[in-house]
């Protein structure tokens, strides 16, 4: 009996004590194994009266069994804490830059456009813009009519387009010209009417691709264009002017940056106005910011009150402004690449060259709303 006692309290305690799971296991086999403590009890029944078996020998399964259970919850006790341990072992600070050394982004680059669409988002963002899309291939109707640029209007001279074969219904499509049309389709919108006439203010940037039939050394037949566009009940050109001050200063990087508002004509557009940046070219070299010499770059205007009917708005209700710029135009200004079409050539020593690290997230914004 005392030996039972004694053999309990031992096999308990080492599972008890066991500190890992392979002390665990030892503990296991000192009472359980083949020579263990329990199984040596069990092996003494062979030389006792039944009685005395089977009362000694239902004690003694007893203790099998409690100590299977100390076994069971001892193992999962330690489990839990290794996983733990492990846990917060490995703990990753995903907020950490990545290690230069593992990071696969040395061995490519993002290309200038994109680099310049994420500045555009980011300054245009914190002016409460919000980025809109369209398609490529366009409707005539989209891309001309509804922007007050009917047939046989003049001003579809103004765009070398390249015409593409009728739809099934004979619609006329093209390849668009300018990202315009996303004017003209974020206002047909139900969902931006509503919000409109709830009283809201619509803001939205158009990144994308824009097509002409054209080529040399500043032109490209697939170039690249940014559209914006506000539309509310009070939206005048005191706001078109503040709204591209505050971005070129914030993209170009110069807060004193000079800015000329020339009259221009858009038929979309009235009054229409071309912004040129100031510039120097003292030595041969161009220098954004104040000097003798001007650059164009962008087209804007209020936006006709003809295509605010076209798509579906109250002209006497609504007004606000649009612009238009050449993403590809105001890359190579900022970044001094001299060739378009370099940019589409993928040659990979020029994308080393004028690339841009990934994760380096743009932060031109820091001077808005001063
Ligand atoms: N769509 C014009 C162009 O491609 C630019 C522009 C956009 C002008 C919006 C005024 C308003 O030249």
């Amino acid at each position: 009996m005392s030996d039972l006692s004694t053999i309990r309290s031992a096999a308990l305690g080492a599972v008890e004590q066991a500190a890992d799971l392979a002390a665990l296991d030892a503990a296991r086999i000192a009472a359980l194994g083949k020579k263990g403590s329990v199984t040596g009890l069990m092996k003494t029944l062979g030389a006792m009266t039944p009685e005395q078996r089977r009362a000694f020998g239902a004690e003694v399964n007893q203790l099998k069994g409690e100590i299977e259970t100390a076994l069971e919850a001892r193992k999962s006790a330690l489990s839990a804490a290794a996983l733990a341990a492990k846990l917060s072992n490995e703990k990753i600070d995903v907020s950490l830059p990545a290690r230069p050394e593992f990071a696969t982004w040395t061995e490519g680059t993002l290309h200038p456009i994109g680099q310049v669409m994420d500045e555009l988002a980011a300054i245009f963002g914190e002016m409460g813009f919000s980025w809109a899309d369209g398609p490529d291939i366009e409707d005539d109707w989209h891309n001309f009519t509804a922007l007050n640029i009917p047939p046989d209007h003049p001003a579809r001279q103004m765009q070398d387009t390249f015409y593409l074969p009728k739809r099934a219904d004979g619609t006329p499509m093209v390849l668009r010209t300018h990202t315009s049309p996303v004017q003209a389709r974020t206002m047909l919108d139900k969902g931006v009417q509503k919000m409109l006439a709830d009283s809201g203010s619509l803001r939205i940037i158009v990144p994308g691709r824009t097509f002409r039939i054209d080529n040399d050394a500043t032109h490209t037949p697939m170039f690249h264009q940014v559209e914006g566009l506000v539309i509310d009940r009070t939206t005048h050109m005191g706001h078109l002017k503040g709204c591209l001050v505050e971005f070129c200063r914030a993209f170009f990087e110069v807060d004193d940056l000079p800015l000329r508002f020339r009259p221009s004509y858009f038929p979309f557009t009235e009054p229409s106005a071309e912004v040129d940046i100031g510039c120097s070219w003292k030595g041969g070299e161009l220098k954004i910011g104040a000097g003798d010499s001007w650059l164009e770059i962008l087209g804007s205007g209020m936006v006709h009150p003809n295509v605010i009917a076209n798509c579906g708005l109250d002209p006497a209700v609504y007004q606000g402004f649009a612009f238009g710029m050449g993403i590809d135009r105001i890359a190579m200004l900022k970044y001094g690449i001299p060739d378009l079409r370099s940019f589409f050539d993928a040659d990979l020593r020029w994308l080393r060259h004028y690339g841009f690290q990934a994760l380096e997230w743009p932060s031109l914004t820091g001077g808005l709303g001063r």
